[in-house]
């Protein structure tokens, strides 16, 4: 486990100088190391190079006059840091609480696995074998493989809808996330056909306008795999009424044009229903001829009004609606031709993306998979927070922000794989003098305009009042946070958080919990999400078989898997994949940069 670790810094000047990722294998209980002699290899601070002037084309009919000032292929410089390296290295003395929680992150990974396999199988064999052999389909996964640029893309709440009270529902029936295509990472929504269908459950839904809501707080464009009955008819009323039901996909999809968010859809199956207004709504579909359909009501409901026999291709068929209705733009012969299609449609927006990227990121000192045991098995079990930081930050190094006040709480700059963040993180109650700290640093951040990340483990209770001294500082520190609540909450800068211990009561809304609106929320698999954590009811009931039922609700609701299958979250993550998803969150979230035309439009796109 501790064979990957990375030592290096060297301050020279004012210039950080990287030195060589030491393959050594070393026991990060052993404080006494000292950094072994590393050789430089790479200075972080290239100068910038290269004519600010560059040709717009390569052509021989280019003419002289035509270059122009490109200011975003201007190669920029960071300013120089040298922040200092987090010692990371674990007190002896707790090497109890590590190896408790170790046991602890184990079962959870194995838990992970196993729905991990399940959401894999989708609707199961039978179901398999009908998407694929009778109605000739290919299986959602192998959809994403050919129309995304490689199999690195973010999956968002893939454990969404298992264990529900209606059921196992694989994914909700529909994958969402964000992958790249031609290089430009874009929100995807695939429905998965062999789980009924297709059709939307209350959690498929709730899974699409969260998707929705990603691409416009993120500005990425979207592209739809529409492959649908409509509705799942018994539970139409959690479906149809209400204004986070299924109409606000639409609604979404009308305003993400407003906004200048492209739309993108491929009808690769049926779009039955609401499911119609899909592709019709956005800016460019494409439909697979023999596969795709679209219509309000099906051959089965002709039949049942007319009693006229037609068959789906006649009705609402790729012919009809490229050739006829106008409802789609673009008619593909199969599905391959089709992601082809929808990836020559993505290259014509109006993005210019930087070159990219040669310089050599800093890797953590320190070994990842030792999160596996930072991850806190409970409250009392939480070891320093800065132990996590030097896993997750490059070259382990940390800027911190008012290092001696507020210590329950630790803030400060650092980067990820180069792109800069504020970090907030719990490291005790959060107290009145935390919360200040959390308020100052937060604005700063916002000042600065600098990415947030917080690194969420709060008290398992609030605080109680015993006293009237107590009385006083339970009151100002309500004050406080109520502050912290306010600055988090206006922050206009992007917001990841991790839940990596307890997400419970007040101080997990200042830890820009869900409510709380970041842009990205995903969860350890030892992290517990309740109001108060199990064990802790008895601080407000008395009868002892009250509080062991409230116990035992508690311990079965708080479980991260309890909470991504209801989507409280983006997903579970394991602790070691913690710094590659987080980059990958900084570098969707920069996207939007690059985008050339992004000022808002008054009116949505219209088919007319
Ligand atoms: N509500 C509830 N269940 C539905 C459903 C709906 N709207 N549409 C399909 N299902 C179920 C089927 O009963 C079947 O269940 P089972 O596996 O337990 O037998 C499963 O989904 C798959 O349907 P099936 O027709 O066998 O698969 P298919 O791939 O050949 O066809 C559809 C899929 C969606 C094209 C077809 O089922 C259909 O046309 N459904 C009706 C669509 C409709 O009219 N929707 C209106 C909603 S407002």
């Amino acid at each position: 486990m501790y064979c990957c670790m990375l030592r290096s810094f060297h301050i020279k000047g004012n210039k950080s100088i990287q030195l060589t990722r030491a393959s050594f294998s070393q026991n990060p209980w052993d404080t006494s190391l000292k950094l072994p002699s590393c050789t430089v290899y790479h200075c972080t601070h290239s100068p910038v190079s290269g004519s600010l002037w560059q040709p717009l084309t390569h052509g021989t009919h280019q003419p002289a006059a035509s270059h122009r000032c490109m200011s975003s292929t201007v190669r920029r410089r960071r300013l120089p840091s040298a922040f200092p390296v987090i010692d990371g290295t674990f007190q002896p003395a707790l090497r109890h609480v590590y190896e408790a929680n170790l046991r602890n992150s184990l079962i959870c990974q194995q838990k992970y696995l196993e729905h991990k396999e399940k959401v894999m199988k989708g609707g199961g064999e039978n179901a398999i074998k009908r998407h694929t052999q009778r109605n000739r389909k290919v299986l959602v996964r192998d959809r994403l493989r050919m129309l995304l640029d490689d199999e690195d893309y973010l999956e968002l709440s893939p454990f969404a809808g298992l264990g529900l009270p209606y059921g196992d529902i694989p994914a909700a029936g529909c994958l969402t996330g964000i992958g790249r295509i031609n290089g430009l990472w874009c929100m995807f929504s695939a429905n998965d056909a062999t789980v009924k269908g297709g059709t939307a459950y209350p959690i498929t839904v709730k899974k699409q306008l969260r998707a929705q809501i990603v691409a416009m707080q993120n500005r990425l464009p979207f592209v739809y795999l529409v492959d649908s009955g409509g509705a799942f008819l018994p539970l139409q009323s959690e479906i149809f009424p209400d204004k986070n039901h299924g109409g606000r996909t639409f609604y979404n999809e009308a305003v993400m044009s407003a906004m200048k968010i492209p739309q993108v859809s491929v009808v690769c199956g049926s779009c039955t229903a609401g499911g119609a207004y899909v592709p019709t709504m956005s800016e460019e579909a494409v439909i697979v001829h023999r596969i795709g359909t679209i219509f309000l009501g099906g051959p089965p409901l002709v039949k049942a009004a007319t009693g006229e026999e037609v068959s789906p291709e006649d009705l609402g068929g790729a012919r009809l609606h490229s050739e006829v209705s106008g409802c789609v733009d673009h008619f593909a012969t199969s599905e391959s031709e089709a992601y082809e299609c929808t990836r020559n449609i993505i290259s014509t927006l109006n993005y210019e993306l930087p070159e990219e990227d040669d310089t050599q990121v800093e890797e953590p000192l320190y070994c990842p998979d030792d999160l596996m045991g930072l991850a806190p098995r409970c409250y009392n079990h939480s070891m320093d927070v800065r132990l996590i930081v030097s896993r997750l930050s490059d070259g382990s190094r940390f800027q911190e922000f008012k290092a001696r006040y507020g210590t329950t709480l630790l803030t400060g700059f650092a980067r990820i794989e180069g792109l800069q963040i504020g970090i907030v993180a719990n490291n005790g109650e959060l107290t009145y003098e935390a919360s200040l700290k959390g308020s100052h640093f937060v604005q700063l951040c916002d000042q600065r305009d600098i990415p947030l990340i917080f690194l969420q483990n709060t008290a398992p209770e609030p605080a109680h009042t015993h006293s009237q001294t107590k009385a006083e500082l339970n009151t100002n520190r309500l004050k406080a946070q109520g502050s912290m609540m306010s600055a988090v909450a206006c922050a206009s800068v992007p917001k990841i958080t991790v839940v990596i211990g307890g997400c419970h009561g007040g101080d997990s809304y200042a830890m820009c919990g869900r409510a709380f609106d970041p842009n990205f929320l995903f969860l350890w698999p030892n992290a517990r999400v309740s109001i108060l954590a199990p064990g802790h009811s008895d601080a407000f009931v008395q009868n002892e078989e009250e509080i062991t039922q409230i116990n035992e609700m508690l311990e079965e609701e708080s479980s991260a898997f309890f909470s991504t299958s209801r989507l409280w979250d983006d997903g579970v993550i394991l602790p070691q994949d913690t710094r590659k998803v987080l980059s990958k969150c900084l570098k969707i979230i920069k996207q939007q940069e690059y985008q050339l035309s992004r000022e808002k439009t008054r009116t949505p796109f219209l088919r007319l």
